[in-house]
């Protein structure tokens, strides 16, 4: 997990575009797939559906940040353990071993590393269970049927393709084309991701497939404007630059209804 780890404390913004939500990332090199939210934690953790095994609550000393520990976060906490999970902190606070132990927790102190005299261990009650690999079948690789199958592959499941002809429905070449949603509501966020995630996610593991970048989106109504504004405005969709295009030769037929805006994608 070392190098999780660095790349992830060196910059955790920028492996996701620095935009409010959650983001898959996945480390096929480590077998590794991080979710990681850039969100407040009770929202984040409101948000999660997953069960954790292991935690590690490291969100500054709680007489410094006592939002970080609250009841209603060790509550959500709690609520997210998988049988037996395990938790540890550098804190020993009285606090946060009562708050713990109030959820469920079997709260130990222990001896601590280096500098730090003491450390809390604490045990969600129940035995961990090995989950069942599973054994999947995807009918049909179509773009979904070919993304189930690599979804699975990171996440260290076999599956199991039946189609009759070639993968991706044999098309030659695909679009990804983002819908623009101004704000940064849910629906934004999630499109936005959705975005990144897929070009991040070709540029990884398949760069050669790139063919060109950039969108080209054209004005249909007299609120595209503003609304194009506001997009270009919004963080949600991170490092990606939107710009104002001049309106094309007047020649052409559709140039007094529509204009022009672009959206380029933009990497460091
Ligand atoms: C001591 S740092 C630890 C970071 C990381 N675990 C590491 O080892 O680099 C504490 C982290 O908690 C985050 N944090 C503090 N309060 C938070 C809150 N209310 N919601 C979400 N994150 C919070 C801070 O942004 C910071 O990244």
């Amino acid at each position: 997990m070392a190098p999780v780890c660095s790349a992830v404390a060196a910059d955790p913004g920028a492996l996701a575009g620095a935009t409010p939500g959650f983001h898959r990332i996945d480390w096929p090199a480590l077998g590794a797939t991080l979710d990681l939210a850039i969100l407040e934690v009770e929202a984040a953790l409101d948000a999660w559906q997953g069960k954790a095994d292991a935690w590690f609550l490291d969100g500054f000393a709680p007489a410094r940040n006592p939002e970080m520990w609250r009841e209603p976060v060790l509550a959500q906490v709690a609520a997210h353990c998988a049988p037996g999970a395990r938790l540890a902190t550098y804190t020993v606070a009285g606090a946060v071993r009562s708050g713990l132990a109030a959820q469920g927790f079997a709260v130990a102190r222990q001896p601590g590393f280096g500098r730090k005299r003491a450390r809390l261990e604490a045990h969600w009650p129940g035995d961990r269970i090995e989950p069942a690999m599973p054994r999947v079948a995807i009918v049909g690789a179509g773009i979904a049927g070919a993304a189930l199958a690599r979804a699975f592959a990171a996440l260290g499941v076999p599956a199991t393709v039946f189609s009759a002809g070639p993968m991706a429905s044999g098309n030659p070449a695909a679009l990804i084309s983002p819908r623009l949603i101004a704000g940064d509501g849910p629906e934004a966020q999630l499109c936005a991701q959705a975005f990144r995630r897929s070009v991040d996610l070709i540029a990884a593991t398949a760069p050669q497939a790139i063919l060109a970048r950039g969108l080209v989106r054209l004005e249909r109504t007299p609120k595209d404007s503003a609304r194009f504004d506001r997009i270009a405005r919004d963080h949600v969709l991170g490092r990606t630059r939107l710009r104002a295009c001049r309106p094309p030769p007047r020649r052409h037929s559709w140039a007094n209804r529509w204009r022009w805006a672009a959206l380029l994608s933009h990497r460091p």
